[in-house]
């Protein structure tokens, strides 16, 4: 039996802080289930790391993670007002350099309304489903500019990339995922009727790509009625496939519905398995929290549960999920406690 071998990327803010609950869960639902411990390497990248050393991510630091079964991440990322680090530098340079270079095609952010958990909706109930976002394409490739910088006649542009491989390889893992459930329904979300080029070419593949998944239900939603329906009635929604943008801002919306960002947890899938994958919370660094050990730990937890499914121990991604689900509701009527406590209360129940 080999070890899981892992790269650890803490971050910044919060994302160390909740990172060391999850590793610690993730190494207790391994030994639950009598499989060795993982081994660990841990990087250190970030806006922190660049204020020290002025990298945000080498090539030499790429290499490396590429040599991993999988990479556990944090967040990323310095407070919106802190003038000491451009904004969007580390994002772009490190993190999506990332999910570029080690072609996370999937970015899959499941959204569930845990037993206990606490949603704003009125009438919460049977909200389980999953956002299949795109991940390397749409407007975040940075294929943009800017010309007249600072006149009258300024012009900045932001083009977004759509390639007949990265919609086909998302739209099919979706279908998919959508057919492996019972409910096997899918809803494409996009703006085809402004986004008309890129629209087009989602909605066509789609298309086609449904031929071969016969018992899969499918329909469309534009992106701004998409945001209704999350809100008025979620339940409507199994599996959502969409790009990288309105992926974005679609699973936060998700994670608010479903007791909040502190729960939300993704993988940025590589789907041809070239490359290991990366699994963090939904959440960034949130600076307004970070050093008083308050932060929720639970969206890092279940990413671990999320990685520990991928790389083939379903047994201990159970166990992670079957102690969340117990926490919280547990936790359901009074304070959460601080992230260690959380972190502790997880492990034990695994
Ligand atoms: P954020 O997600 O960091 O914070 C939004 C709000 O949610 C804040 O009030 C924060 O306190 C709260 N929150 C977030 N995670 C929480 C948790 N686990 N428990 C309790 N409350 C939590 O988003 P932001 O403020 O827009 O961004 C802060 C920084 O993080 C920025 O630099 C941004 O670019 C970066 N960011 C990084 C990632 C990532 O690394 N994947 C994701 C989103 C944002
Ligand atoms: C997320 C974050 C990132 C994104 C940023 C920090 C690049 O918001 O993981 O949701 O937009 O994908
Ligand atoms: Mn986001």
């Amino acid at each position: 039996v080999t070890a899981l071998d892992l790269a650890v990327i803490g971050g910044d803010g919060i994302g160390p802080e909740v990172t060391e609950q999850a590793v610690a869960v993730l190494q207790a639902a391994l030994a639950a289930e009598g499989r060795p411990e993982a081994r660990l390497t841990d990087y250190a990248l970030g806006a922190e790391h660049w204020l020290a050393t002025g990298e945000t991510l080498t090539d030499e630091t790429l290499e490396a993670l590429r040599g991993h079964d999988a990479i556990l991440f944090g967040a990323v990322g310095a407070a919106p007002g802190d003038t000491r680090v451009p904004s969007g530098l580390i994002e772009r340079q490190m993190l999506l350099r990332l999910r570029f270079a080690l072609d996370h095609g999937v970015n899959l952010r499941p959204a569930t309304l845990y037993p206990g958990a606490k949603s704003p909706l009125t009438q919460p109930r049977d909200i389980d489903f999953t956002v299949v976002r795109e991940g390397t394409e749409g407007p975040y490739v940075g294929n943009g500019g800017v010309i007249r910088e600072g006149t009258e006649h300024e012009i900045a542009t932001e083009v977004s990339v759509n390639t007949a491989h990265g919609v086909r390889r998302v739209v099919r893992d979706a279908f998919e995922r959508a057919d492996a459930g019972e409910r096997k329904r899918l809803t494409l979300v996009h703006k085809h009727n402004v986004l008309v080029h890129a629209g087009h070419l989602w909605r066509r593949t789609v298309e086609a790509v449904a031929a071969d998944f016969p018992e899969v239900t499918w329909d469309y939603m534009h992106v701004d009625a998409a945001t209704i329906f999350l809100v008025t009635d979620p339940s409507r929604f199994d599996v959502i496939v969409t790009d990288n943008l309105f992926g974005d801002i679609l699973t936060d919306l998700a994670a608010a519905i479903t007791g909040g960002i502190g729960l939300a947890a993704s993988g940025n899938i590589n789907v041809e398995g070239t490359a290991p994958s990366m699994f963090e919370p939904v959440h960034g660094s949130a600076p307004d929290i970070a050093g008083q050990g308050v932060a929720d730990p639970v969206a890092a937890i279940l990413s671990a549960a999320l990685l520990l499914e991928h790389v083939g121990e379903a047994g201990a991604a159970g166990r992670v999920r079957t102690a969340v689900w117990a926490h919280l509701e547990d936790r359901a009527d009074g304070d959460r406690g601080s992230t260690a406590e959380v972190g502790a209360d997880v492990a034990r129940r695994v």
